[in-house]
């Protein structure tokens, strides 16, 4: 078979975001796009020749064209062999998993999360590292940096690879192997929790409600709550993946997950319901018409560690993302364990996993996760919790409030104001900027800054310096008001403001976290002039 070199001439927009390179379907559909970037992605990592690379997605439109693509590029590019999920499916979490367990030279993951799919939808590319996690900034810097001046890609003349069996075959001279997507995962879930417990539990009448969104945790949920854990088909709804998601928007949030939201807060409701996204990182817990925050959920499993087997002999250390709340930093003082402070983006818990520094780790954006991968893993954060709920024989929310009353709440909320126009947008962080010197020390209601910054960090294990993460301003009682731009939009800017007060009085915490927190979002409203530049008075989502 013939190794084709084409000509190309770079795209300038191939920088990748909080999460790899975003974008809608019909840019990466334009001639050579793809190629570009993944030739950027061979180029900058240095391919050792004949290794091996994991490769899959989220099943969303546009994966099965360029899962082929990529295996002819990884061909004429010196890889000796492609374990590749059936179908071409692997979620993100599995895909590290892979990654890790038979020593692969990383993996690239195609998946936008949980943005939308399908023809107008949005796709997304990503390389991890050897260690399973996603490339640091130096590597994705390369990456850039390559795509801005490559001018040729290499690519095998062939037919398309079989992927709907298992098996292997043969790709000029390269081996390609397609592999159960679900297996390996399930095995490691069962080595880290008491499926005995948790098939005890729903034996005896705990009705759980999982909600794949028609998501690529479809498969994977049937196996493990059904098949291994014995509960009904029913327990899985919206279970096959679908190119478009079913035309949803695979975030599970209050939001997007409405439709599960409304059985667990409905008539009749079960006692668990959960939900993940687009590629199966994030995930969404909920007990009877309750709802656990991502920064709550970090806490508690954290608090509750040892109760799950894989867990047992202790947590060395917790990292949460910066905007993430305060929660998990009183569960490790507890502990008498660290715990990280790091940027928002599941890259900088990496090192300090690698590093033995931390075990547990999460982002308030519904991320959960651990050692056991490099990736945040929405099934395991489930299961994590049916362990606990199993163990403590008591509901979702009876050990969120006794969390509450032992530790205190960590009131949280985060605003979403999404679609601005770059130049709004970019304003009102500019305006936050220029206040930082008058901002100390005002008083606002009953509140008064205490300090205010641009996250900057220093990975404790390398060395390295990201700054501009992020505008805290901190009050004088320890509330705190984050103001942030995604990093992994498509289109204008996402304004994020995140909301934390801290509430030690017992007799407090059943308040909606809305009505506790409106003097801080009416602070926020007038000290970013968020109003008066983006004509917005009102978040497009609230989690
Ligand atoms: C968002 C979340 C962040 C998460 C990332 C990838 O990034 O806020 O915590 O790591 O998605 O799932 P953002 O759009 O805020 O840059
Ligand atoms: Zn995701």
């Amino acid at each position: 078979m013939n190794i084709r070199k084409v000509s190309t001439t770079p795209f300038n927009d191939q920088k990748p975001g909080t999460s790899g390179l975003r974008k809608r379907v019909p840019v990466f559909r334009q001639a050579h796009y793809l190629e570009n970037f993944v030739q950027a992605i061979f180029d900058s990592i240095e391919v050792p020749q004949g290794t091996t690379l994991t490769l899959g997605g989220d099943g969303r439109y546009y994966n099965r064209e360029a899962i082929q693509i990529i295996l002819k590029m990884a061909a004429a590019n010196g890889f000796g062999r492609v374990l590749v999920g059936q179908g071409g499916i692997l979620s993100t979490p599995a895909a590290s998993c892979i990654i890790r367990k038979y020593a692969t030279f990383g993996g690239i993951i195609l998946s936008a999360s949980h943005n939308p799919g399908g023809p107008d939808g949005d796709f997304g590319i990503k390389y991890n590292t050897p260690n399973g996690g996603p490339a640091p900034e130096k590597v994705t810097e390369a990456i850039f940096a390559r795509s801005k001046e490559l001018t040729e890609y290499r690519i095998l003349d062939a037919p398309d690879v079989a992927l709907d069996e298992m098996g292997e075959s043969d790709l000029g001279g390269m081996r390609v192997q397609v592999i159960d997507p679900v297996a390996d995962y399930a095995k490691m879930m069962e080595a880290l929790f008491d499926f005995g417990a948790i098939r005890q539990l729903l034996a005896g009448g705990f009705r759980l409600k999982f909600d794949a969104m028609h998501a690529v945790t479809g498969p994977y949920a049937q196996e493990i709550f059904v098949k291994r854990l014995g509960a009904p088909a029913a327990s899985v709804m919206n279970a096959v993946p679908l190119p478009d998601f079913g035309g949803g928007h695979p975030d599970p949030n209050l939001t997007y997950a409405h439709e599960l939201v409304e059985v667990l807060y409905g008539a009749d409701a079960p006692d668990f319901g959960a939900a993940s996204d687009g590629d199966g990182d994030r995930n969404m817990i909920l007990g009877q018409r309750f709802f656990v925050t991502p920064s709550d959920s970090l806490a508690i499993l954290a608090a509750n560690a040892q109760l799950a087997p894989g867990y047992a002999q202790g947590l060395a250390g917790i990292a949460r993302s910066m905007p993430t709340s305060a929660a998990a930093d009183r569960v490790a003082q507890a502990l008498g364990i660290p715990c990280f402070e790091t940027p928002t983006g599941w890259k900088f818990f990496g090192n300090l996993m690698d590093a033995g520094e931390v075990t547990l780790c999460g982002e308030e954006s519904f991320g959960t996760g651990s050692d056991h991968v490099r990736e945040k893993d929405g099934l395991w954060a489930v299961l994590f919790w049916l362990n606990i709920v199993a163990a403590r024989k008591q509901s979702v929310e009876a050990i969120v409030r006794e969390h509450w009353a032992k530790f205190g709440r960590n009131v949280y909320s985060r605003h979403d104001y999404e679609g601005l126009p770059l130049d709004a947008a970019n304003g009102v962080m500019k305006h936050l900027h220029d206040s930082f010197a008058t901002l100390p020390g005002t008083k606002m209601g009953s509140y008064q800054v205490q300090f205010c910054d641009d996250f900057s960090y220093t990975d404790p294990v390398d060395g390295s310096v990201s700054t501009g993460q992020g505008v805290r301003i901190g009050f004088s009682d320890g509330s705190r008001i984050v103001f942030r731009l995604s990093g992994t939009g498509t289109e204008g800017a996402t304004l994020r403001i995140y909301l934390e007060a801290y509430e030690p009085d017992v007799s407090k915490h059943h308040l909606d976290a809305q009505v506790a927190l409106a003097e801080l979002i009416e602070i926020a409203a007038s000290i970013s002039e968020l109003r008066e530049r983006s004509g917005r008075d009102q978040p497009t989502v609230i989690t």
